[in-house]
């Protein structure tokens, strides 16, 4: 039977489309719920560039999977061969070369892209309620692409992947009463060998495909509490958003264009500045680098580590810096979301950005002389943020008054 004109309205509550489509809409909404969830999803009008960084990450994780699946078809895990297929990726395999670039240039990407989605959420107050799962999720995220990244920089075997592996184990090792039998866990016998490679292969592998599935779920949390925006003012009129589509589909498209050009110029141009060249030699379990040092976005949580005067106090600072995080809703109690309100939070998020990246140098000058008191002062001002500067402001401090709505904000009330 032939559709009516008008637009028929299913279960869902959204219009559904006519003709053929109707076919795969009556046993599975696909096209009402597409149409609900992006089409006409509503988004407060008022989001910035930050915004995209979401987006972001979604198309470098597809990148990188694909990429990852192309090497490991051409990888081998094991100590004697492992630097040597990655070599030959490079320079046997037609296009591996740029396949591999693709792979290192969007961890690092990702990498920053993850702390500045991070950052927005806390210049915003994303954690408040009703906010809080999500928040969670996006932080299981963070790790769980951490141990992903630090598994695949042990898979070339080279001498940074070597010694780098060799300092964090023996960190874990540090841990009393379980550190030994943690580090057995991880290693597998009583040395960096075979066996460790082919765990860490294993790990890297299913934990990128584990991100995938929890990435789903982030961004279902984010469709049951609808996106922040930077009033921090939940939108109350339909005049406080717009569809998601055309508006911020054209505006992901042009933060993906823009990050696309950058991610470019890294790959094809300055290959060199987020690699290093010490791991470009094979693993030498006889020759210790003169500088072990990680990736650059493990150097903030390498500066705590160093910072402390015990392997097992470094361990906990640098662990208790991402944990810090989950009680961040408990923390911060204040009912004004966005920081551009708060007189107090707002410098002191900068002193905080600012300590996270004093820490990464520190953690580059491996912690000597006067870096290790300012890895001790930033250690102290990164939990003293956390731990005293946000409960007491969630007490104390005046907040500017607030818009009644995004729209009279925009001057459209
Ligand atoms: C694999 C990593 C991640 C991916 C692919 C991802 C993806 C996304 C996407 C697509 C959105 C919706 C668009 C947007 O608001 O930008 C979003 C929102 C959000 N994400 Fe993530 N995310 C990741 C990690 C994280 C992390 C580490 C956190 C912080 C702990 C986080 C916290 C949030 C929050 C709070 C929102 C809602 C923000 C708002 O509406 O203001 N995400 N994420």
């Amino acid at each position: 039977m032939k559709q009516p004109e008008s637009q028929d309205v299913t279960a869902t509550g959204a219009s559904s489309p006519d003709g053929a489509s109707d076919l795969l809409e009556r046993p599975l909404p696909v096209v009402s719920v597409f149409r609900k969830e992006y089409v006409d999803f509503p988004m407060p009008r008022n989001l910035n560039w930050l915004w995209n960084f979401g987006a972001l990450l979604v198309v470098v994780l597809l990148l990188m999977l694909a990429t990852g699946i192309f090497l490991a078809m051409n990888y081998t895990p094991t100590s004697a061969d492992a630097f040597f297929s990655v070599e030959a990726i490079d320079r046997q395999l037609s296009g591996g070369w740029m396949l591999r670039g693709m792979h290192m240039t969007g961890a690092s990407l990702f990498l920053a892209a993850l702390y500045i989605h991070l950052f927005r959420g806390l210049y915003y107050g994303s954690y408040k309620a009703p906010r809080e799962i999500l928040w969670f999720s996006g932080l299981v995220l963070l790790v769980m692409v951490m141990v992903t990244a630090f598994a695949g920089y042990i898979l070339p075997w080279g001498q940074m992947s070597y010694w780098g592996a060799d300092v964090v184990t023996k960190a874990v090792g540090a841990v009393p009463v379980i550190g030994g039998t943690l580090e057995h866990v991880l290693t597998g016998s009583d040395h960096l060998g075979d066996i460790f490679l082919h765990r860490f292969f294993v790990l890297h592998f299913l934990m990128a495909f584990l991100v995938v599935a929890v990435v789903g779920l982030h961004v279902a949390c984010v469709h049951v509490t609808k996106s922040n925006n930077p009033l921090g003012v939940e939108p109350k009129t339909p005049k406080d958003t717009l569809p998601f589509h055309p508006y911020y589909t054209s505006k992901d498209l042009i933060g993906l264009i823009v990050f696309a050009m950058v991610f470019c110029v890294l790959l094809f141009f300055w290959p060199g500045l987020l690699t290093e060249p010490d791991n470009y030699a094979p693993a030498d379990p006889l020759h210790t680098p003169a500088n072990i040092e990680p990736e650059w976005y493990f150097l903030p949580f390498y500066g705590l580590l160093q910072s402390v005067p015990s392997k097992f106090g470094g361990l906990l600072a640098a662990a208790g810096s991402l944990l810090v995080l989950f009680a961040l809703p408990w923390l911060d109690r204040s009912p004004v979301r966005s920081v551009r309100f708060r007189p107090i939070c707002r410098p002191a998020l900068l002193g905080l950005v600012i300590a996270f990246v004093l820490l990464a140098l520190v953690g580059k000058h491996h912690a000597t002389g006067v870096w290790m008191l300012i890895g001790r002062l930033s250690a102290v001002y990164y939990f003293g943020y956390f731990l005293v500067i946000l409960p007491l402001a969630s007490r104390f401090e005046k907040t500017r008054p607030l818009p009644a709505s995004i729209a009279s904000a925009e001057g459209d009330a």
